[in-house]
């Protein structure tokens, strides 16, 4: 008997809900051809859930991405919404879903081919080949950290968050990068500002224990934020796995994403509790929003991150060949656009990706 896994579909806003159709158009064809089916749930999520249910996740939804087998996540916010404060705003339905799943571990693959890099804002002889790992820590850190709170009036007016890391949560995040790193090249770097935060102390010592105690044999170096980032774009190929926090994951992840040319390329794997939340690192780029214009590889890559861990490897694989043999023939939206590329909307790319991501398979 064929399998059937449950998934929940969070399309969101802005290009989320584009990039999610041509993504199903991918799996349907490929789960068809492998034998295994797909029950979708659909529901709203950040802007969308609070027009329809003034909450950017309701616990109902909750609910339903806790039953089933994996949540597959668009993007959520937009201008519509920016007014908004607190937990009403869609970006906190993110990481309301975020935190309830247990999802502490975010794994942000960078990968750019020999097609891709001419594409790239830095020389291509820099980025070619280029094969890296972010582990962003993303239940913790000065997202979630408490007290929250604001006093004052006027110039006195103080508004204030806490960054805030304990033993448990630094442990069990840099446990999941060693063991990629074993898979992977053996070696990790983390990055903190150990140079000035108290938290990033502990964050480092914890690290250098953790290696010490279970993970020698894997090579590990430190450091600071401000040089990953320069680091990130003068020599990115130095880096296998990268191990960071919350807040620090987030802005060096998006960088990383531009080396192959475009944030719409990066894919990611919100892990570490009983169900995956599998999202593009992009956000709902209201500028390009409903006009075909929007890249829908991050999305299929993170289809194929949840294969992955669905156990489905033989279609994973297809799709992130069909993604790379599509961009071997040239075809780019136009955000990776270049003299010489084809230029492909939306759902050409999701047609081309399914022809030859069924074609590996
Ligand atoms: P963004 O990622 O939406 O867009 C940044 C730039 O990259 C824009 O120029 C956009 O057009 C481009 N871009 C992003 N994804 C693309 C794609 N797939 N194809 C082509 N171009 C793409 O970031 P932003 O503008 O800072 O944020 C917009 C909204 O999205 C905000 O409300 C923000 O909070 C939210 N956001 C949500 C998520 C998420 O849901 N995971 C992530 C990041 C930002
Ligand atoms: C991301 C996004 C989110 C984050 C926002 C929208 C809450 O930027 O997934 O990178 O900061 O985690
Ligand atoms: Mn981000």
């Amino acid at each position: 008997m064929s399998k059937t896994y449950k998934i929940t579909l969070l399309p969101g806003d802005g290009i989320g809900p584009e990039v999610i159709k041509e993504s199903l158009k991918v799996l349907d064809a490929i789960a068809e051809k492998s034998g295994f089916a797909l029950e979708y749930t659909e529901r709203n999520a950040g802007g969308a859930a609070i027009d329809a249910h003034n909450d950017p996740m309701p616990d109902s939804v909750v609910e339903t991405c806790k039953a089933s087998d994996a949540v597959l996540l668009g993007a959520v916010g937009g201008p519509k919404w920016d007014h908004l404060t607190g937990a009403l705003r869609p970006e906190s339905g993110l990481l309301k879903i975020r935190k309830e799943l247990g999802a502490f571990a975010n794994l942000r693959p960078v990968m750019v081919p020999e097609s891709l890099a001419a594409n790239s804002p830095l020389r291509p002889e820099t980025v070619a080949g280029l094969d890296l790992f972010t582990v962003r820590e993303l239940t913790g850190g000065i997202y979630f950290g408490q007290p929250v709170g604001e006093e004052g009036e006027g110039d006195d007016r103080k508004v204030w968050n806490t960054m805030v890391y304990s033993v448990g949560e630094i442990k069990r995040v840099a446990r999941v990068a060693f063991e990629w790193a074993r898979k992977r090249r053996n070696k990790v770097t983390s990055v903190d500002k150990a140079n000035v935060l108290a938290v990033s102390r502990l964050w480092r010592d914890t690290v250098i224990a953790l290696h010490q105690e279970e993970f020698s044999d894997v090579e590990l170096n430190h450091l600071y934020i401000d040089n990953a980032a320069m680091q990130m774009v003068i020599n990115p190929r130095q880096f296998d796995v990268i191990l960071t926090g919350n807040i620090f994951g987030d802005i060096l992840s998006d960088t990383s994403a531009t080396l192959g040319g475009s944030l719409g390329l990066l894919p990611s794997a919100s892990v570490g509790g009983p169900v995956g939340i599998f999202e593009p690192v992009h956000g709902s780029a209201p500028d390009i929003a409903g006009q075909g214009k929007a890249n829908t590889f991050a999305m299929i890559l993170s289809v194929a991150m949840m294969l992955d861990t669905l156990d489905e490897a033989d279609a994973a694989n297809a799709i992130r060949t069909g993604v790379e043999k599509v961009l071997d023939e040239g075809y780019r939206s136009g955000d990776l656009w270049r003299e010489g590329n084809t230029l492909a909307s939306t759902t050409e790319l999701g047609d081309l990706v399914r022809d030859a991501a069924l074609a590996a398979l």
